[in-house]
């Protein structure tokens, strides 16, 4: 009995250390109390908040916050998104100002960036796409983004109701990466110095789901850009990708680039102006013919992804990309790969031909491809592993996965032949995952379970007596 008392002192310690907001659940470092319905920040008097990085209020019905929102806190990112609010009062961050680094505030109701927002001196990162009120837009005064702009890094905005470019968006001096995630449909052309204030730090900008109808010259201008995405700018046809609008001088240092939903019927021409350029997507564009002249000087190009283009074969015009490690074609119209479609991508490491019609690939088309080393085919049109696969030198991976694979002694002795190399222990030359569709059975497990009753084994695996 006399150790009652400590058990007990033990036992609260304990709950006390371990204390949760009501309604929240806390894991790890992060205190979630999103889609809870809250209208009120829960108390965290009792929680104990070391080691707490995290506090998610998102998804909930706050339209403001109180002063001192957050007392006895302690956080770096805080989460308020898709909520209601309308203001927060000066003083809302009290205690927590200096702790705070990355706050979303995106899918809200505010008309004006807070003054609260000011006392951060420490926010690296903030979002606030998606604000407005009837056709009103957030707006970005001089006072709370000059202040910001000492430690800002990172910076989230844009809504459909957003009319004007922002210009003291300048105040930004370190900003490393800018997205910009709708606009109003009629600001269709973004003024030239729209970038100013930040045209040394930015390495990442993301402009997507507006109605630009050209890639803003002020992009020229950011010298030491790495990552430029400029996707579902529906409005931006051919013309749009000016030459002009691209940083294309010696030391530019743009290395991924991604139009992927725009309206492109052509590869643009800048392409071969980006010297640093590794990476290139081009997906959900309604390309037409590929020619030749519109991929030549593409030296450095090494993963291309020109996936849903209403391809119907692969463009041998692309084979002419010297550097191309990686390609990826799904979602294309493409039925068949003939014997030479594939020729000339000698450097191919890993090719993609999944979510696709495909019903035929011809036995000699991959016999060119020596430095193939993975080959996904999910999601086709496809009834037998494709032969082809035999005559390749150095593939490791096939994904063979959602087709409707028979799986016959006909069609996979020469499989395994290839993949197990008729070594009884099953070192496997390479992996082949999918399911066969005429046996319930993986087709690594047929080439396991299955093939060495196949007639015809034997005398491939030249195991006496045969028969
Ligand atoms: C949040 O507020 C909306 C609008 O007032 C209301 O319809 C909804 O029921 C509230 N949600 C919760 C969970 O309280
Ligand atoms: C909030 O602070 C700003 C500047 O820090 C000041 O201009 C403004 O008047 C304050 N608002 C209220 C309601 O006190
Ligand atoms: C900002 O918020 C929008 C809308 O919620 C979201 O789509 C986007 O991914 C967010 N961006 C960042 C960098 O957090
Ligand atoms: C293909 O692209 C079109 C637009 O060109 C888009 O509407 C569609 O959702 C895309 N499909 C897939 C599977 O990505
Ligand atoms: C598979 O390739 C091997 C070696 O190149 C060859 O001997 C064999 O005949 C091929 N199998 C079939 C079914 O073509
Ligand atoms: C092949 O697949 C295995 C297992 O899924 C994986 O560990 C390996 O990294 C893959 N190899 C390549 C070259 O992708
Ligand atoms: C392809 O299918 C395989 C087998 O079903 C699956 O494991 C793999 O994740 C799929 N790959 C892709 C990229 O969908």
């Amino acid at each position: 009995m006399r150790y009652l008392p400590l058990i007990l002192v033990v036992i609260c310690s304990f709950a006390t250390v371990h204390t949760c907001p009501s309604l929240c659940t806390c894991i790890s470092d992060t205190i979630s109390c999103n889609n809870r319905g809250l209208t009120i920040v829960p108390s965290f008097s009792s929680a104990d908040m070391s080691g707490v990085r995290v506090l998610d209020l998102s998804h909930n019905n706050f339209t403001s916050l109180p002063v001192n929102a957050f007392p006895n806190s302690h956080f770096e990112t805080l989460k308020l998104d898709h909520n209601r609010l309308r203001t927060l009062p000066n003083g809302t961050f009290q205690g927590v100002a200096s702790d705070i680094k990355n706050i979303d505030l995106s899918n809200n109701e505010l008309l004006t960036l807070p003054d609260a927002l000011a006392a951060l001196d420490h926010l690296i990162s903030l979002n606030v796409s998606n604000n407005y009120r009837g056709s009103s837009d957030i707006n970005l005064p001089n006072n709370v983004m000059r202040a910001l702009g000492d430690t800002l890094e990172e910076f989230t905005f844009g809504s459909i109701k957003q009319t004007d470019w922002p210009r003291t968006l300048n105040h930004f001096q370190n900003l490393h990466r800018l997205e910009i995630t709708s606009l109003h449909p009629n600001l269709i052309i973004l003024p030239p110095t729209g970038f100013h204030g930040f045209e040394t730090t930015l390495v990442e900008l993301s402009i997507h789901d507006t109605n630009l109808l050209t890639v803003p010259i002020g992009i020229s201008k950011l010298r030491n850009l790495l990552t430029l995405n400029y996707d579902n700018n529906r409005n931006t046809g051919d013309s749009g990708i000016l030459l002009q609008s691209f940083p294309t001088s010696s030391n530019s240092k743009l290395s991924t680039l991604s139009l992927k939903g725009d309206s492109l019927t052509i590869f643009p021409l800048v392409l071969k102006y980006l010297q640093k350029l590794t990476k290139f997507s081009i997906d959900n564009n309604p390309l037409d013919f590929l020619s030749e002249t519109s991929v030549e000087g593409l030296h450095t190009l090494r993963e291309l992804t020109i996936r849903n283009c209403s391809l119907e074969r692969i463009p041998a015009a692309l084979a002419t990309i010297a550097a191309l490690g990686s390609i990826d074609f799904s979602f294309n119209a493409i039925e068949t790969v003939e014997k030479r479609d594939l020729q000339g991508f000698t450097n191919i490491q890993k090719l993609t031909l999944s979510n696709m019609p495909l019903k035929y690939i011809s036995r000699d088309s991959l016999a060119p491809l020596h430095s193939l080393q993975v080959l996904e085919l999910n999601n086709t049109a496809l009834t037998e592993v494709p032969l082809a696969i035999n005559f390749t030198d150095n593939l490791k991976n096939v994904s063979i996965g959602h087709n409707r694979i028979d799986c016959m002694c006909e069609n996979m002795v020469w499989l395994f032949h290839k993949a197990v190399e008729c070594n009884p222990t099953g070192v496997h030359g390479f992996q082949v995952i999918g399911e066969c569709d005429t046996i319930h059975a993986t087709v690594e497990e047929y080439l396991t379970n299955f093939v060495q009753r196949c007639p015809g084994y034997k005398e491939i695996c030249n195991i006496m007596p045969y028969g």
